[in-house]
């Protein structure tokens, strides 16, 4: 299949607040830059051979090699620009799930935390093996990613997603970001869960 591009022009024109609409528009030039990358390494993939793939180098090998960073990097994107936008409005079911990992305020500053290990990804999930929330970073876009997780807040720790509005003040624009947490769609994908395993007793 061909990917298209989602719209988040809904984003600009002051709508989260301290991002401007030159830094939305860069950062959109590059999802949709990751999400063309991911339709030619996919539809090359069905085109190359598999039959001499190899460590040091193979056409084949090297597609698959950089297949994950071109997916991670489209839809991580999505998830990214789909959290943003201040809404408080936050579900029973998150609520009690943050309040069991010690409450908001920890659980924003162990996702701060990990967003300043460094350009990639902090990420707040629910852990499909224990049923808890868990903050983890992620290299790049594909460098260090747990399995098992479902995706609550994706926060891009990349230069370009600040550098325009914040320079290199890293820490500023990650608290503008957990002031414009669109909590409506945390709640959303947590309820959407299973989670009869929550609290890790099954
Ligand atoms: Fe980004």
């Amino acid at each position: 299949m061909t990917y298209e591009p989602k719209s988040y022009e809904h984003l600009k024109g002051g709508a989260v607040k301290g991002f401007s609409d030159s830094q939305l528009d860069l950062h959109f030039t590059l999802y949709k830059g990751y999400m063309a990358k991911l339709n030619e390494i996919e539809e090359k993939l069905t085109i190359t051979s598999n039959t001499k793939p190899n460590y040091s180098f193979n056409e084949y090998s090297e597609l698959k090699r950089r297949e994950a960073v071109a997916f991670n990097g489209t839809f991580l994107h999505e998830l990214y620009f789909e959290n943003l936008g201040a809404d408080a409005a936050i579900s029973p079911g998150v609520q009690k799930a943050l309040a069991a990992q010690g409450g908001q305020d920890k659980i924003l500053a162990d996702l701060k935390a990990a967003a300043l290990c460094g350009p990639g990804w902090s990420l707040l999930t629910r852990n499909r093996r224990d049923g808890k929330l868990h903050t983890y970073f992620v290299a790049e876009h594909h460098l260090g990613l747990p399995i098992e997780q479902d995706l609550l807040v994706v926060l891009d720790s990349w230069e370009h997603a600040f550098m325009v509005d914040f320079g290199i003040r890293r820490a500023d624009y990650i608290n503008a970001f957990l002031e414009n947490i669109k909590w409506r769609e945390v709640s959303r994908r947590f309820d959407a869960l299973n989670t009869s395993g929550a609290g890790g007793q099954p």
